[in-house]
């Protein structure tokens, strides 16, 4: 069983956010799951998308130790496929009869370890990005330990001070995982 999941949400599969998070799963040996190939619908009061992969998606977290985020920035922010994968969780927090099983997923995320990788044009990441996956782990009593970004504005390719970083970034990831026998 695969201790570590990455979760994509970018618009494209083969890009740069896919990139980094295959190198991090590569190191870590997590499996990843890609959000648009699940086409999942938005928040949904009614909960009329009940039957969608949310729940799907959702329990393959709790099978990991450790799960990272991946997102580009598209518009100072998040992508809309993490966006709404963020507003479903709220479907594991729902007393609505439709979302029966779905608490038990919501409480088995706490004490998990998440990060987040991103990628953007801009040298920086937005003032506030790390906000909503800091928050929302919180309110999930999931421990976020923080954020690798690669800008691609000069180029795709990694220098040397970036590479260190990433190795720094994934050795520091690496310690939570419990040594293999
Ligand atoms: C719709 C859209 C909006 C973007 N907005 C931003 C932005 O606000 N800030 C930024 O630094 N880069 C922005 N970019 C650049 C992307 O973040 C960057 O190219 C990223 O590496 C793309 O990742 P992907 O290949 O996974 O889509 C944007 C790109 C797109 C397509």
């Amino acid at each position: 069983m695969k201790r570590v999941i990455g979760i994509l949400g970018s618009s494209n599969p083969s890009g740069n956010t896919a990139a980094l998070l295959r190198t991090c799963m590569h190191y870590l040996d997590g499996r990843m799951i890609d959000l648009s190939s699940y086409n999942l619908t938005g928040w949904d009061y009614h909960h009329q998308n009940a039957d969608d992969p949310f729940r799907e998606v959702a329990s393959q977290l709790v099978k990991a130790d450790i799960i990272i985020f991946a997102t580009p920035v598209y518009w100072y922010s998040m992508s809309s496929q993490m966006k709404i994968f963020f507003d479903r969780l709220s479907d594991l927090i729902s007393s609505h009869p439709k979302m029966e099983g779905n608490k038990g997923i919501g409480r088995s995320l706490a004490g998990k370890q998440a990060w987040l990788v991103a990628t953007g044009a801009d040298q920086q990441l937005p003032l506030g990005f790390e906000v909503p996956f800091e928050k929302t782990s919180e309110y999930f009593d999931i421990n976020y330990h923080g954020v690798f970004y690669k800008s691609v504005q000069e180029s795709q390719s990694y220098t040397p001070e970036e590479d260190r970083a990433l190795r720094h970034f994934l050795s520091s990831i690496q310690e939570y995982l419990p040594t293999q026998t």
